[in-house]
């Protein structure tokens, strides 16, 4: 029974505007598991096999912004810190949607111990979840993303590597270095080489300076061996006279140089208004 139940069961779910194919299984409640098309409020994520119900919802919903503080807003993105001891029926429905696109990661029933970092595109109707990223509150192992998430109909659009940044920056506010909890998943080892490699060389293309693995970490609060591992997949890490130098090689630079004439938005860290619970 166990192995039917883990079989993909929903096909399609609708969220505001989007109808978006799921791809792995979720637990949602067997009653929601085998409809067509499951309904999803897209502001407090609660779920619907009719039309009918969802539109009595609606009437009646008055969220128009993830339940929590917002902590960041520039231009119309904004962050909300959500925190999964007090508000457990928002944090366990985002943890329901978003195991339909996780397949590795054992999903976190027990939200209690996480903080939801929500990232939103605001317009008339109110601020529309983008993705987000969970963060135990203590992390033994310095992580500090535990689940990472573009919602499907927003991917390659540049807003994981914005989540990416904001973890980072929260890191930087916390004073230590962080990484994201193993295993990733290929998309995810993907945006986090992207999103290394890319702040690495911009770093060292902003000194002329010797630098060390230890001093970019301290800027950047990526963790030495995260450093480490890029500056090797880059081929940046050269042995001369028996001690190991940074040097970048001209097709990084120009990749580096391409990357950065796309336009792609940034968070702006002087607009984060957050301290650490701790
Ligand atoms: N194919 C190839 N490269 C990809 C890719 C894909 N499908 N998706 C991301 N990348 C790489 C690219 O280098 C990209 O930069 P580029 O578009 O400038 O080339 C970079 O990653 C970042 O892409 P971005 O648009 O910022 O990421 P995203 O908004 O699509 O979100 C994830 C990335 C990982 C959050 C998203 O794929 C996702 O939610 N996946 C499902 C959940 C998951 O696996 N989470 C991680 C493990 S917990
Ligand atoms: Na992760």
């Amino acid at each position: 029974v166990a192995e039917i139940a883990r079989v993909k069961n929903l096909n399609m779910i609708q969220m505001g505007r989007h109808e978006v194919e799921t791809w792995y299984f979720s637990p949602y409640p067997q009653e929601y598991a085998y409809c067509d098309m499951l309904l999803i409020c897209e502001f407090c994520l609660s779920y619907y096999v009719s039309h009918k119900q969802l539109e009595r919802h609606r009437g009646r919903c008055q969220l128009q912004h993830p339940p929590g503080n917002e902590i960041y807003r520039h231009e119309d993105v904004s962050f909300f810190e959500i925190d999964g001891r007090k508000q457990k029926t928002w944090c366990r429905n985002l943890c329901l949607l978003s195991k339909l696109f996780l397949d590795h990661k054992t999903l976190y029933y027990d939200v209690d111990p996480f903080l939801f970092y929500c990232m939103t595109i605001r317009d008339d109707l109110g601020c529309h979840l983008i993705g987000y990223f969970s963060k135990e509150k203590e992390s033994s192992e310095n992580y500090n993303v535990a689940c990472i998430l573009t919602l499907p109909q927003y991917q390659r659009h540049g807003y994981g590597k914005l989540l990416i940044q904001f973890s980072y920056e929260l890191s930087k506010v916390e004073g230590r270095a962080g990484s994201p909890e193993k295993p990733l998943s290929d998309l995810g080892l993907l945006s986090y080489r992207a999103y290394w490699t890319d702040t690495i060389v911009e770093f060292l293309l902003s000194t002329t300076e010797e630098v060390t693995i230890e001093e970019i970490s301290l800027r950047t609060s990526i963790t030495s061996q995260d450093i480490l591992h890029t500056l090797q997949n880059i081929g940046a890490l050269k042995y001369y006279r028996g001690q190991h130098i940074i040097c970048l090689g001209d097709k990084v630079i120009e990749q580096w140089q391409r990357n950065h004439k796309k336009k792609r938005r940034t968070i702006a860290p002087e607009k984060l208004d957050w301290k650490p619970i701790h």
